[in-house]
């Protein structure tokens, strides 16, 4: 069935079709052809002259609420963070990025924000941020705290403000309320959480009133960002975080702040969260061309601060050779390679991923990204287990679900994480991949906060399955050291246990000492500022290898074991095997 529907298409199926149309897909004509696969196009990659941390960075995403919980109440908070800051400096990583810890009713876990300059009480106090900051900056850490502009929460006072006033009043300038067309919204917009992306408000007489625009949960309406006042008060929360000494920022959803002047319909319904695609228009919700002058702004006041303060943005933008259009000198530092995050783990899909990354984001002098894992999406251990599909247009796997092969995930996993270490570039790390752990894939559903969940009917089961706390100590109590009373704000599943940090630490083979090894060298051998090109004699169908800076690093996709030429020196390794083999789903290091 088609789902595309004309501008002037019926409302009553568009309303009819929303539950069907809201998941975050990649349309298959931007995966790569892979009949195609020969090296004819291969790229490579000089390094960059310019020697800022953020072109090699490995940072490593905390989730506050499930990294470490200091008082015991089962929800990880900021001293939390600080107490095992000395885990994060050993493990080797450069910066923190900070899932948000603002002031929230958390029905997005965070990502509904009511107050941009503090901190949650359920997270601690501006002082616990100071004093984790001062912490993380004497181990060397640098930090990063997310920024989410395109939405507030709907306990923000300027919404407060908004739903208090009359229509075109000041107050609701800073949204986007709208009339409906009779009983249906103003267009056919989704939410990216399922359902539609407009919500209806009653007016204090109990009549029916405007309409607000939600791209995510009805609780996080989207702000005006045609507004001055908006773009001038966010400068303002830029500014107070970077004077309490911040490192920079992850900004959330960028593409969405500017939305189609008038708010049209959407032309391509079917494709809610799509990228860009050549030829078409760009959908109006996203990736609107005068969202760039509000990053020039935000990096001229970053500029203005000394050290090198950064800004990655959370673009959700495709192909790469538009998104590099959001990292341009004067823009964004970097943005997630979502293109490599959904890349299907094969060779074909990884070397085509890789060219096309280095090809977009040199022609800018920007750094690539790379990342595996994040709390949006399956956990890769987990993820290359099973036939799960591309990673954000997957939706975490229940307990009615085929289930992950564990023991097949966490060898591709390890595999591709060293695979990804070894490209030149910055990386991204989600808490808990440095310990293998895979997602929770049997919680219970009454355990479940995702709206993602609630929005659909449990359609889709949602993210809470990536976000479970972290075990630290194997059996010290029932989250195995998370907090101290053993409390967890979500339950972890039994086998958590055995991927506790303590059962890893100084454990050769173990996957935290696996990182660790390959963060050191990556570090010593400066590969995350190298330069790279595939060494051609080495691929196929089932085999990629690359140079970076003098190392050779190849990984074998397929299912029978290759054997390497003679005499290069060994470095590093996701299994015991032999020097001159690498056996199925393994990399290796080694001297070129
Ligand atoms: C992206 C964040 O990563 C995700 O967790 C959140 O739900 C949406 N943006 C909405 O803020």
């Amino acid at each position: 069935m088609s789902l595309l529907l004309s501008s002037g298409g019926n409302r009553a199926d568009i309303a009819r079709l929303y539950p069907l149309i809201s998941r975050r897909s990649i349309p298959e004509q931007l995966e790569p052809n892979i009949k195609d696969m020969e090296l004819l196009g291969a790229v490579s990659h000089q390094a960059s002259k310019h020697a800022n941390w953020w072109r090699s960075a490995v940072i490593y995403q905390v989730y506050p609420r499930s990294f470490a919980d200091g008082n015991g109440d089962g929800m990880g908070d900021i001293k939390g963070i600080t107490s095992r800051l000395d885990s994060l400096a050993s493990l080797g990583i450069d910066a923190i990025w900070l899932s948000p810890f603002m002031p929230s009713p958390q029905k997005d876990a965070g990502y509904d924000v009511s107050d941009y300059t503090n901190v949650d009480p359920l997270f601690g106090t501006l002082e616990d941020f100071d004093a984790m900051i001062t912490r993380a900056h004497g181990l060397g850490l640098k930090i990063l705290v997310d920024l989410v502009p395109n939405h507030t929460s709907d306990q923000h006072k300027w919404f407060q403000a908004a739903l208090n006033s009359p229509e075109g009043s000041p107050e609701r300038e800073y949204y986007h309320f709208k009339d409906g067309n009779g009983d249906l919204p103003p267009n056919n917009w989704v939410s990216m959480f399922g359902g539609p992306a407009w919500t209806r408000i009653t007016n204090p007489d109990g009549t029916k009133g405007q309409w607000y625009c939600h791209l995510f949960d009805s609780s996080q309406p989207d702000l005006n960002w045609e507004n001055p006042k908006v773009q001038e008060a966010f400068e303002e929360i830029l500014k107070f975080w970077l004077d309490r000494g911040v490192d920079g920022f992850r900004v959330d959803q960028p593409h969405a702040m500017a939305k189609a002047v008038g708010l049209p319909d959407h032309p391509y319904v079917d494709r809610a969260g799509a990228g860009f695609i050549e030829g078409e228009e760009s959908p109006p919700m996203w990736f609107q061309d005068s969202v760039h002058n509000i990053f020039r702004r935000w990096r001229e006041i970053l500029d203005s601060y000394p050290g090198q303060r950064a800004m990655c943005g959370e673009a959700y933008v495709l192909p790469l050779s538009f998104m590099a259009l959001w990292v341009r000198p004067d823009e964004f530092h970097q943005t997630f390679n979502f293109r490599y995050l959904d890349a299907l783990w094969n060779a074909e899909s990884i070397f085509k991923t890789v060219n096309e990354s280095f090809e977009a984001f040199d022609s800018v002098g920007a750094p690539s990204t790379w990342v595996l894992s994040n709390h949006d999406v399956i956990r890769h251990a987990s993820r290359l287990g099973g036939d799960y599909g591309r990673a954000t247009a997957s939706d975490g796997i229940g307990p009615n679900a085929p289930q992950p092969d564990l023991e097949l995930g966490l060898r591709k996993a390890r595999a591709a994480t060293l695979f990804t270490l070894g490209l030149p570039g910055s990386m991204y790390l989600y808490q808990g991949e440095e310990l293998g752990l895979p997602e929770h894939t049997t919680l219970e559903d009454k355990y479940r906060q995702d709206p993602t969940f609630f929005r659909t009917s449990g359609n889709r089961v949602g993210r809470d399955g990536c976000r479970v706390p972290l075990p630290w100590e194997a059996g010290v109590n029932q989250s195995n050291g998370f907090s101290t009373t053993g409390a967890a704000w979500l339950p972890q599943p039994e086998m958590y246990r055995n991927y506790s940090r303590d059962l890893q630490e100084g454990v050769s083979g173990s996957t935290l000492e696996m990182y660790k090894e390959a963060l050191k060298l990556r570090s010593d051998l400066d590969l995350g500022q190298g330069s790279f090109e595939w060494v051609e004699e080495l691929c196929d169908q089932d085999v990629l290898a690359f140079s970076n800076n003098g190392i050779l690093v190849i990984h074998n996709f397929g299912e029978t074991d290759i054997e390497l030429p003679e005499g290069k020196e060994f470095i590093s390794s996701t299994t015991d095997s032999q020097q001159h083999l690498v056996l199925p789903h393994e990399t290796k290091w080694l001297k070129l």
